[in-house]
């Protein structure tokens, strides 16, 4: 039987684990009793969201064809998921919502599969909607792809409609993989996870020769042998087979009990084989943003350590190290692609593994004199030369919006770049900013001004020169490293201004007045006042006696300033916590 390899590519909610549930209805690869809906998601999180974050791949059978489907995540902060699913295909289903036409992710991961140079099955869903409006959409699909109209299939993936045809163009458009089963066995892992008995399980590609159970393998770059203690297919569960050959999608059990040594993009060939020249891997993702998570209960430490571990697997995005913070304790500094990203590890962490998290507000890795530079604590004295990393940014929004979006971006140190038009009604905005500014919040206040229109999708351009400087905070003299950071030189007056108003608000009151500065290099830049609580010493006396009353406060004030000359303002886990926040 001729096999084709596919995936479905779409922005986020077009309706991917919709289509492919039907596809597993239609194959019956699935017993209808057992189906339920947004099959493919499994993980707990991702049925609850209603998103896909982790890919699960399916072998179907269709007519006289076996179809590998491989599915993708939409959101911004998985293109790295999205690039690794397209390396191990020849075809993508590209999907657009008919109510909400071509958006940001549309296009960036459009460019992903053409850049594989994948064959593009184009596809219109949600017919059915009122909202839809089908012609604007196959209009704009064309255009974008240089097609004729009517090569655009129109389907209500929920109701079924025109379904079947969307899997015949994968037979008839999606080239079958090139076979040649006489070749030495070499085959490209695109994800991978652990169980306690196989080990890790890679998720392969077999791009030539073929393979069979109980085989000694390799892994080329780790360096690393193993005994295959099972391989087959998807169904989406495992299925055992025999073998594995040139083509074929499916799994490897490869018996390596250490989770770190088995990488995505790492190629698999026989033992001995190791002359092999590797596949053509990944690009390593690299994090463009930190941030630190301590377990709630110091006591965890090791848990939420293991748990770290375990999750990398089938995350590789994912980077962690120990850090240690006076008022947390122990826990770890991790990179994450984004801010999504962030937020459902530290869900998964909660859901999988029971851990009660306290998590700082996300920062980018910025470097001083070509040194990558995570916290602030590591920013050098006298840097010479600073720099952040930069971004492309792709708005599409209906045109009414423009204004206000322009507006939004002229709150940061955003670049604008140009305005294409996809229609009479709806733009692409691109700028380039530095990533720092749209990774808190921006994304919100844009669906913000934009009533939920507004799309975006961003490119790391890299690092460009930037005039950065550390800003330390002052606590009635005392610097508190905990609270110092990296900022802009233009945006230091803004940012200090903020932070010291934020300490006064979440700091309790003392016995005597304390002085919250921002300093940057000696020089304070902001200021606020913590009024001293004043506790009533005068209370008891009642009548007009000035002059005791005002002993008595004079002496108040001298024991205020003995104590106040001992510094002692003790920062309180809650309002570390709240700065800490963001
Ligand atoms: P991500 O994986 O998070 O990117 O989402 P997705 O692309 O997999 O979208 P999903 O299949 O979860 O669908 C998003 C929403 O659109 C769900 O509420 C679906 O029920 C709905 N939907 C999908 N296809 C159709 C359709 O053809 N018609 C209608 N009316 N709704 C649809």
């Amino acid at each position: 039987m001729e096999i084709r390899n596919f995936c479905i590519i779409s922005h986020i909610d077009h309706g991917k684990s919709t289509l492919a549930d039907r596809f597993l209805e239609m194959t019956g690869s699935v017993a209808s009793r057992k189906m339920r809906p947004q099959y493919l998601d499994s993980m707990e999180l991702e049925r609850e969201k209603g998103i896909t974050i982790k890919m699960q791949p399916v072998r179907m059978k269709y007519k006289d064809y076996i179809l590998n489907l491989v599915d993708t995540p939409g959101h911004v902060d998985f293109s790295y998921e999205v690039s690794r699913s397209l390396a191990a295909v020849e075809g993508a289903v590209l999907l657009v919502d008919a109510s909400k036409g071509i958006q940001a992710q549309t296009l960036a991961n459009l460019e992903l599969a053409q850049k594989q140079s994948l064959a593009i099955i184009p596809v219109v869903n949600k017919i059915d909607m009122v909202q839809a409006n089908v012609e604007e959409a196959v209009k704009e699909l064309a255009e974008l792809l240089k097609i004729e109209e009517k090569e655009i299939i129109k389907i209500s993936a929920k109701n079924g409609t025109n379904v079947d045809k969307v899997l015949q163009a994968v037979i008839e458009k999606v080239p079958c993989p090139g076979i040649d089963s006489g070749k030495p066995f070499r085959a490209l892992i695109f994800d991978s996870v652990y169980d306690s008995y196989k080990g890790v399980v890679a998720y392969v590609r077999v791009f030539d020769g073929e393979i069979e159970s109980r085989e000694r393998i390799s892994l080329i770059a780790a360096g690393v042998e193993g005994e295959i203690k099972e391989l087959g297919y998807f169904t989406p569960d495992f299925l055992p087979r025999a073998k594995l050959v040139a083509g074929e999608i499916g799994y490897i059990a490869t018996g390596v009990k250490e989770p770190g040594l088995v990488r995505v993009g790492d190629t698999i060939v026989l033992k001995g084989e190791n002359g092999s020249s590797p596949l053509a891997g990944y690009k390593e993702p690299e994090p463009m943003v930190y941030a630190s998570l301590y377990p709630e209960d110091p006591d965890d430490f090791d848990l939420l350590k293991d748990a770290l571990s375990k999750l990398k697997l089938n995350d590789p995005a994912l980077v962690f190290e120990p850090e240690t913070k006076e008022a947390l304790g122990r826990g770890f500094r991790c990179g994450f692609l984004g801010t999504l990203h962030a937020e459902i590890i530290s869900e998964r962490l909660l859901r999988e593994f029971g851990l009660n998290l306290v998590i700082s507000s996300p920062s980018v890795v910025y470097k001083a004199d070509d040194k990558f530079i995570y916290s602030a604590s590591e920013w050098p004295e006298q840097a010479q030369k600073s720099e952040e990393p930069w971004v492309l940014i792709e708005v599409i929004t209906p045109s009414k919006y423009m204004g206000k979006i322009m507006e939004l971006f002229s709150n940061t140190r955003a670049v604008f770049i140009e305005t294409k038009y996809m229609s009479k009604e709806r733009i692409i905005l691109i700028y380039e900013a530095p990533l720092r500014e749209i990774i808190v919040n921006f994304y919100d206040k844009l669906k913000g001004v934009s009533q939920g229109f507004a799309s975006m999708s961003y490119k790391i351009l890299g690092y460009r020169p930037s005039e950065l400087i550390k800003m330390d905070i002052l606590i009635a003299g005392d610097l508190e490293p905990a609270f110092s950071k990296i900022v802009p030189k233009e945006k230091a007056y803004e940012e200090g201004k903020a932070l010291v108003l934020k300490l006064k608000e979440s700091l309790p009151a003392q016995q005597f007045s304390v002085a919250l500065q921002a300093v940057i290099g000696g020089k304070v830049i902001a200021r606020e006042t913590i009024k001293a609580r004043r506790k009533d010493v005068t209370g008891y006396l009642y009548g007009g006696d000035y002059t005791r009353k005002r002993k008595l406060l004079e002496k108040q004030k001298k024991g205020k300033k003995l104590l106040k000359e001992k510094g002692e303002v003790r920062i309180t886990t809650k309002t570390f916590l709240e700065v800490f926040r963001g």
